[in-house]
């Protein structure tokens, strides 16, 4: 291994246990469509697509190039009453792959940023139709919407939110749907659970009043808590109290987006429309930091024409609101999409990876496997008293054979590129089934 000419102490790591890193690192240096490469020369199999968001696979020519051409002619335009070409065609791409009606694209950087504009826009929304009290919050227990204070809010992930105090004042969650006991190795969406939703009509808005509450935020399928698939039926009634309501409806599909689940959005797999979509990842497959919100025309319409004219509608946006290098890969990504068919092809694959993750049922310390689109949840028994240590056995043990899975807690979740082979499918759940008989 080539000695390293950086010191590892005053980088101070993300979502990582700095120390523990620190003592035994694990770098890697290169990557190329489903590999990465590491600093001693080991091809390590992605099963995570980096962290959900290479769909298309690592370093692919036609991106890496527009974005090095875009670097060349353009580096940075203002953004805020100034345009670049790339902006425009980038979110009109964006809207043509968005379910019916979402038609109207914000750009931010990141998921959380995402987020938070979402919620802003509900806010703006409902102040320019005359219903400015409407600013109750519903999110989900077990839900991840970064790390912003919005997000940490609205999510429902405890080690998120303990130690920051203070959040947005009205949130409410709704009970999350994982439930071992009833749904345990259901393959795609499970039986069980649809009147979870309910609490949101019997519970919620009673205690609120309909008319206090701005949005109802949920992931269609949870991602970083796990891969928890919605049941059956759930988003369908999550969207018709909703609709009884005139309640907002806000997907985040910054996991699900661009082929996850095997079409564009999870809400077009699923059948369900909601009225704002927030994304991020997979739209330039990780190259350049990308995110964003589609919103109905009708919410964009609402709050930039009942703003004073020559004003600006909505005080909102980032340095980097559609920088021009993210938006250059946004759109040389989305033409590999379409060209190469990669969500046909995440949709065919699923079938052949459901058989493969759910072959492990029955190695021992599995709980449960479940599975949507190219996104699977195993779950371990955790070990006594050691909550999550069994789960980073297992990635250490999988990076070790040459496998990245992405651990929370002790539920293993894998998210490959959408361009794995059938043949890589099969070496993943090998590789995982000799991880896990050796952590029985
Ligand atoms: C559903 C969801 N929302 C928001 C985020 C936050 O995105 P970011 O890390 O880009 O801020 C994530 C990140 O994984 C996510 O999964």
């Amino acid at each position: 291994m080539p000695p390293r000419d950086y010191p590892l102490e005053p980088f101070w790591m993300p979502f990582t246990a700095n120390r523990q890193f620190k003592a035994a690192p694990r770098i890697l240096v290169s990557a190329k469509d489903m590999h990465y490469t590491t600093e001693s020369g080991q091809r390590i199999l992605d099963g995570t697509a980096g962290l959900w968001c290479v769909n298309a696979g690592h370093c692919r020519p036609k991106i890496v190039e527009a974005i090095r051409r875009q670097a060349d002619t353009l580096d940075y335009s203002p953004l805020f009453q100034m345009g670049h070409p790339g902006e425009f065609r980038a979110a009109a791409l964006v809207a043509q792959l968005a379910p019916t009606g979402l038609d109207h694209v914000f750009f931010a950087n990141s998921g959380s940023e995402a987020v938070d504009t979402a919620l802003k826009i509900a806010l703006a929304y409902h102040r320019a139709r005359g219903e400015g009290h409407r600013n109750v919050w519903v999110g989900r227990e077990r839900g991840y919407h970064g790390v912003g204070f919005g997000g940490i809010s609205v999510g429902g992930i405890p080690a998120t939110r303990k130690a920051f105090g203070s959040m947005l004042p009205r949130v409410d969650h709704l009970p999350h749907t994982h439930n071992l006991e009833r749904n345990a190795f259901s393959r795609g969406q499970p039986e069980w659970g649809a009147h979870l939703a309910d609490e949101l009509e019997t519970r919620i808005i009673p205690l609120h009043d309909a008319s206090n509450i701005a949005a109802v935020i949920v992931e269609p399928v949870a991602g970083s808590s796990g891969v928890l698939v919605p049941p059956r039926a759930y988003l369908e009634q999550l969207r018709a109290i909703c609709d009884r309501h005139g309640l907002l409806l806000i997907f985040d599909e910054v996991i699900t987006g661009f082929g996850r689940t095997g079409r564009a959005f999870a809400a077009q797999t699923i059948g369900v429309t909601p009225d704002l979509i927030t994304f991020a990842k997979g739209v330039t497959s990780g190259t350049v930091p990308l995110a964003g919100v589609i919103v109905r025309r009708e919410i964009y319409e609402t709050v930039v024409n009942r703003a004073a004219p020559d004003t600006i509608e909505f005080p909102h946006g980032y340095t980097y609101s559609g920088h021009p290098l993210a938006t250059a890969a946004a759109e040389a990504t989305l033409a590999l999409y379409h060209e190469e068919k990669l969500f046909d092809r995440a949709r065919e694959l699923a079938p052949r990876f459901e058989q493969a993750v759910h072959a492990l049922k029955g190695t021992r310390p599995i709980i449960d496997i479940r599975n949507f689109g190219l996104m699977a949840g195993i779950e371990l028994e955790p070990l006594p008293g050691k909550p999550g240590a069994r789960g980073y056995q297992a990635f250490l043990r999988c990076l070790e054979k040459g496998l990245l899975v992405r651990v929370t807690g002790d539920i293993i979740a894998l998210s490959p590129p959408l361009i794995i082979s059938a043949a890589q499918i099969d070496e993943i759940a090998a590789t995982l089934g000799s991880v896990l008989r050796e952590l029985a």
